[in-house]
Parts: C-alpha cells; sequence; structure tokens
C-alpha cells in the first residue's frame, strides 16, 4: 500500500469564488477607473549605474542609454524599455510604469483621480503620461503612445524537441542550449509588499482595472496576498503582470522577467554565476502562476526572477481563494530560502514592535502570518 505524502508537499486547494468555504471573504473589487494594457518598464533609484547595468547585460537585457544620469536598458521584445534607474545617493525602488490605450484614459486619471501630467522629458521612451503615487509612497505612471521598437533576434525554443516515451521527435540529432545570457523576451511582474493589504489592493485595482487571479487568505479568511493580472477582455492575460503580499513593511519584493525557455533559465544560471552574481532561488516551479523559475540579487540585493511557461487566463476566468502557505509558493525546486520564511532579527523585532504601537498591525494577525510562513516543507 502506498504511503500517503505530507500535506505540505501538496498543491494547496483552490476555490473559485462562487464556491468560497465558510469564512473566507471575497476581495471586493472596485469600479475601476481604466484598464491598464500592459506593464511597461519600472523605475529605480541606484547608487552605482554601471554595476547595476553590468548585473542587468549579464540577465539578459539590452542598454538603451546609459550615462552618468540615468540607465534605460530594453529586453528582445518591442517594448522601448523595461527597465529605468536614475542617480542617486542610494539604492531604492521607485514604481512602475504601465500603458494604458489612448489619451483619454490618462484625461480620465487627471480628472478623477488628481494624477499629474508628465513632462515629455520625464518620460523615458517617448509617448505621454500621468504620474500617481500609491498610498505607500510608490510612483504608478500610466502611458500611452510609446513608439514600438524592433524586436532583437532570439533563438528558437528548444522544447517543441523534446523526446518523450510516447513522442520521439528528436532522432540524429542533439540538445546543445548555446552559454549567453538568458535573453529577456519582456517585464512580467513586480511584487511588492504592504503594511495595509486591503487598502492597497483596492487603489490598484481601481487604478488599473486589474482582476485577481489567485488570492490567498490567513487562517481567519482574510485575504493577505494576490496574483492580478490585466484586463484584456477576451485576450490571454498573464497569470500576474502585479502582486502584493501583505507583511511589515512597504517594499520592493522582486520583478520578474521572461525567457525563451527552461534551457535559457539554466544557461542563463550558468553565465550569471560565472559573472560572480548571487543567486538567490532556483530552478523550481511556482504553483501559483506556474512558471519555471531561478530568482537573483543585484549588486544592491534586489531581487530579479528569470520565467518562462506561465499560465494566461482571460477576463472572464473567475477568481480562485487559495490558503496562504509558504509550502505553496512552489512546486519542486530548490527549497525555499530562509530570507522568505519568517524572520526574528533585532531588525524585524523593532518594526513590527512600532507597528502594534501604531495600531497598524495586532497581534493576532502577526499571529496568522507568522503561522502561514511557517513549515514550509517537511524536512525543513
Ligand atoms: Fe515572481
Amino acid at each position: 500500500m502506498k504511503q500517503a505524502l505530507p500535506e505540505a508537499l501538496q498543491s494547496p486547494p483552490a476555490y473559485p469564488e462562487n464556491a468560497l468555504p465558510p469564512g473566507v471573504q471575497p476581495l471586493a473589487r472596485p469600479t475601476p477607473l481604466v484598464k491598464a494594457q500592459s506593464l511597461a518598464f519600472l523605475m529605480f533609484e541606484k547608487a552605482d549605474l554601471a554595476a547595476t547595468q553590468a548585473f542587468l547585460t549579464d540577465f539578459g537585457m539590452l542598454p538603451v542609454e546609459n550615462s552618468d544620469r540615468q540607465l534605460i536598458m530594453r529586453g528582445h521584445g518591442t517594448a522601448p524599455l523595461i527597465y529605468f534607474a536614475r542617480q542617486g545617493t542610494r539604492s531604492r525602488y521607485l514604481g512602475a510604469a504601465f500603458t494604458v490605450a489612448s489619451e483619454a484614459q490618462l484625461c480620465i486619471l487627471e480628472a478623477e483621480a488628481g494624477a499629474r501630467r508628465l513632462d515629455a522629458n520625464e518620460l523615458p521612451g517617448g509617448g505621454s503620461g500621468v504620474e500617481l503615487v500609491d498610498p505607500a509612497g510608490n510612483l504608478l505612471w500610466l502611458v500611452t503612445n510609446q513608439a514600438a521598437v524592433p524586436a532583437q533576434p532570439l533563438r528558437a525554443p528548444l522544447h517543441p524537441h523534446t523526446n518523450c516515451h510516447h513522442e520521439t521527435r528528436r532522432i540524429n540529432a542533439t540538445v546543445r542550449p548555446p552559454l549567453e545570457p538568458a535573453a529577456v523576451t519582456k517585464l512580467g511582474h513586480v511584487v511588492l509588499q504592504t503594511i495595509d493589504f486591503a487598502g492597497m489592493a483596492a487603489w490598484y485595482m481601481r487604478h488599473l482595472g486589474l482582476i485577481p487571479t489567485d488570492v490567498q487568505f490567513l487562517a481567519d479568511g482574510a485575504p493577505n496576498l494576490a496574483f492580478f493580472r490585466l484586463d484584456l477582455g477576451a485576450a490571454p492575460a498573464d497569470h500576474h503582470s502585479f502582486v502584493l503580499a501583505g507583511g511589515i513593511e512597504e517594499k520592493y519584493e522582486h520583478s520578474a522577467y521572461e525567457v525563451v525557455d527552461l534551457d535559457a533559465l539554466g544557461q542563463g544560471q550558468n553565465v550569471l554565476r560565472a559573472r560572480g552574481h548571487r543567486h538567490m532561488w532556483g530552478i523550481g516551479r511556482h504553483i501559483l502562476g506556474s512558471q519555471l523559475f531561478d530568482y537573483w540579487y543585484d549588486p544592491d540585493g534586489m531581487e530579479f526572477e528569470h520565467y518562462t511557461d506561465g499560465d494566461v487566463f482571460t477576463a472572464s476566468h473567475p477568481t480562485h481563494y487559495v490558503p496562504l502557505q509558504l509550502s505553496g509558493i512552489w512546486a519542486w525546486g530548490d527549497d525555499v530560502p530562509a530570507s522568505m520564511g519568517v524572520k526574528r532579527d533585532l531588525g524585524t523585532i523593532f518594526k513590527v514592535l512600532r507597528l502594534l504601537w501604531q495600531g497598524r498591525l495586532t497581534v493576532s494577525r502577526l499571529k496568522l502570518l507568522g503561522s502561514a510562513m511557517s513549515t514550509p516543507r517537511p524536512w525543513l
């Protein structure tokens, strides 16, 4: 008789919104002002632009502009940029830019949300745009009419030639993926941690028209993490372009960049290791979103993810609800790094005490967060 495997190794249950278990609270969706069409680029302040460019080049991006004032990088797709950094005294995340379909949408954001019109010289990649500031202080830019640039050549994916037990597609031929940086095809998503999950989730849904694809809830049924996709109607959208995780600080968690296939992840890892960059986590497969992933630290310790083979959904796909557990982050692969679990260092304790004193966190919520982010795997 087969012995049952531990629960922490199995995919957590997922409930559609019309069949929620008792006590699980649905994430309220405000009426959106506009519907974003794509995640365009991310904005950072960086103390060392040259070191940043060296990392991003090894990571598979291409330079567009580098001066002592700013750094602009692109992927191999048609977006004029996917990464922007301005020179600063420290290194930090500034915000995200999404595209909208037309100038009319920018006018709605100016009239209804008090958005500030961006000057042409503020906006890398051309076109026009407006600026909002989210409740945590991050920038949110909405841009339109940015001219596409010619796509750069990419090698053909190798998986169509995979030999399977019942299907021998490759005869008298080999698999020899080239040793080269994993060419970034596009910017996929950005993940932020926030203290006020409900407030930030409502704000981003209202200003971007996002759809929650998967919502993760704490043991008391309160939503605490959401993977949001773009509302592209009948066109498929990535499982998530934006993610919010409830926690104990306002923080950039990571951003993710698509590569051609699994062999690109693997050879990209070789290149990044050989160039002395710091590996974080991977290769593995996520559960929510299904991507094959590999995480790296940039020179300032900010997390960057390579991924391939993610899920896509149209707007009609219902939101699903999943219990929040650290073990539910990945299906297989390397063990999750300790940095993603519960931290008990002095800095963390100080942050928690301050939030409790400010009334922005309760002891019961802290306990629920702690239990959700413990017990990742039976052997950990
Ligand atoms: Fe990710």
